[in-house]
């Protein structure tokens, strides 16, 4: 029995750039989903839930996290240039 707290898997080491349509999203912790970098329900028994996040007609283009560690998700901080192998 481990007590580290759950880790997502690296989805990748990039950011999703995406123009979206408004409306609410769910965004993938976990890295799991096929669907990224939104939640398919991969997550289960992961430890990990998503985030959601709304898009207003204002919002522009989303840089979503790919890598899945980034401190302030669902968006890209740059911290995936941080993370080792
Ligand atoms: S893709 Fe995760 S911090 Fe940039």
């Amino acid at each position: 029995v481990s007590d580290s707290p759950p880790c997502p898997i690296i989805a990748r080491r990039s950011a999703y750039v995406l123009d979206l349509e408004p409306g609410t999203y769910l965004w993938c912790a976990c890295g799991r989903s096929s669907t990224q970098p939104f939640c398919d329900g991969s997550h289960a028994d992961s430890g990990l839930q998503p985030i959601s996040f709304e898009v207003t007609r204002r919002s522009g283009t989303q840089w979503l996290c790919g890598c899945k560690h980034s401190r302030h998700p669902p968006h890209c901080d740059g911290f995936h240039n941080r993370l080792k192998e």
